[in-house]
C-alpha cells in the first residue's frame, strides 16, 4: 500500500507540473486528494490492517496528501500571476496614440450671424429691442399703414389666431415681420431713436428651397431730425462692408412697401465676383438685398410721433439671406437640416 501511495503521490505531482492552466488544477485536486479520489480510494481498506500498519500507512497518506496539496497551492498560484501578466500584456494602452476629440457643441449659424450683425450695429450707436410674437392686427397691419384690404393680411400669407378680434387691436395674428416692433418701440420711447430688430417671423407659406414658414429678420429704425437716404445708404453700407470684412456698394431701385415712402430695394456689390458677373448675381454685378425706405408720416403719427419735427429711415432684410451670401448656400433649407456636415463647415 506504501508504494501506491508513494505512486499517486508521484503521478499527481508530475501531472501538477505539467499543468499550464489554472482552471485544471480543480480537476486535478478531485482526482487525487477529492473524496472519490485515488488516495481515499485506497484508504478505503484500511480498516482490514492491524494497528502498527494503520499508523504508518495512515501518516503516509497525510503526507502525501500535504504534499500534493502544496504543489496545487503552488502552481495555481504561478499560473494566475501568468495568467494576469498575460491578460496586462495584453490590455496594454498606447499613451502614444492620439486621444479622440470631444464632440462640441457649437453656436447655430444663424445665431452666429444674427450676434455678429448685433454687434457691428451696437458699434454704431443701435439698440436691440424686441416685442411679441404673437401681435395684433393693430401693429402688424394698421399702424403700418396697411389698408384693411392689403393682400398681406390675406390668409394665404399670416397665421390667425383663432380668437374673437378685439375692437380696437383687431385678431391675434403671428407676427409676419419684425417690422411692428418699429411702432412699439417709438410709442414706448419716442425719438430720437436707434434701434435694430432682429427675431423669428412667420408666414402662412409652403415650404420651398426660398421660403419658409419660420424664418429669421433684422430691421433697423433711425428717427431723428433732419435724417435722408443719404444717412440710410451710409449705414448700410457701413454694416455690410463690416459684415463680409470687404468694401461693399450699394444701389436703390425703387420698391414699394406701406410703411415708407419712397420706399427702396437695396441692392449690394457681389460679394462672389466682386462685380465682374457671375451666375450667384445673374450676371449683373449685384445682388438683391433687403427693403428700406424713409418711414411714412403715416406711421409716424400712429406712433405718436410730428412729421413735420422728425424724420427717419428703416430697413429690413432676412437673416437666412445674409447667411447664404455669407457662406455661398443655394437654399435656407440647407441650414434647417441639422446636417452636422454642413453646419460644421459654418
Ligand atoms: N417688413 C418687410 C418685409 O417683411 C421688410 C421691410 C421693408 C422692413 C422695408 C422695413 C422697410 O423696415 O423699411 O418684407
Amino acid at each position: 500500500m506504501l508504494t501506491e501511495i508513494t505512486e499517486i503521490q508521484n503521478q499527481a505531482l508530475q501531472e501538477i507540473s505539467q499543468c499550464e492552466k489554472s482552471e485544471q488544477i480543480l480537476e486535478i485536486e478531485k482526482k487525487y486528494i477529492g473524496k472519490q479520489g485515488a488516495l481515499a480510494d485506497i484508504l478505503k481498506n484500511i480498516k482490514n490492517l492491524d494497528v502498527e500498519a494503520k499508523k504508518t500507512i495512515g501518516q503516509k497518506a497525510n503526507i502525501s496528501k500535504h504534499e500534493i496539496q502544496n504543489a496545487l497551492i503552488n502552481k495555481r498560484r504561478e499560473l494566475e500571476n501568468k495568467e494576469l501578466l498575460e491578460q496586462l500584456k495584453a490590455e496594454k494602452i498606447d499613451v502614444t496614440l492620439p486621444s479622440q476629440k470631444p464632440n462640441n457643441a457649437t453656436i447655430n449659424a444663424l445665431s452666429a450671424i444674427q450676434k455678429q450683425a448685433e454687434e457691428i450695429f451696437e458699434k454704431m450707436g443701435f439698440a436691440i429691442a424686441d416685442g411679441p410674437h404673437v401681435e395684433s392686427e393693430l401693429y402688424n397691419f394698421d399702424s403700418l399703414n396697411f389698408k384693411t384690404h392689403h393682400p398681406a393680411r390675406d390668409i394665404q400669407d399670416t397665421f390667425f389666431i383663432d380668437k374673437e378680434a378685439n375692437p380696437e387691436h383687431g385678431k391675434l395674428v403671428l407676427r409676419t415681420h419684425t417690422s411692428p416692433v418699429q411702432v412699439r418701440s417709438m410709442l414706448k420711447m419716442g425719438a430720437p431713436l436707434k434701434i435694430i430688430i432682429p427675431g423669428r417671423v412667420y408666414r402662412n407659406e409652403d415650404q420651398d428651397a426660398t421660403h419658409e414658414h419660420t424664418f429669421y429678420q433684422i430691421e433697423g429704425l433711425l428717427i431723428d431730425e433732419n435724417i435722408g437716404i443719404g444717412h440710410l445708404k451710409a449705414v448700410l453700407e457701413e454694416f455690410l462692408s463690416q459684415l463680409f470684412n470687404t468694401k461693399i456698394e450699394t444701389k436703390f431701385r425703387p420698391g414699394y412697401f406701406p410703411f415708407t415712402e419712397p420706399s427702396l430695394e437695396l441692392d449690394m456689390s457681389c460679394v462672389f465676383c466682386k462685380k465682374q458677373g457671375c451666375k450667384i448675381c445673374k450676371h449683373t454685378g449685384f445682388i438683391e438685398l433687403l427693403g428700406c425706405g424713409m418711414v411714412h408720416p403715416n406711421v409716424l403719427k400712429a406712433s405718436n410721433i410730428d412729421p413735420n419735427q422728425h424724420q427717419g429711415f428703416a430697413f429690413g432684410m432676412g437673416l437666412d439671406r445674409i447667411l447664404m451670401l455669407k457662406h455661398g448656400f443655394a437654399s435656407v433649407c440647407d441650414l434647417r437640416a441639422n446636417d452636422l456636415r454642413i453646419l460644421k463647415q459654418l
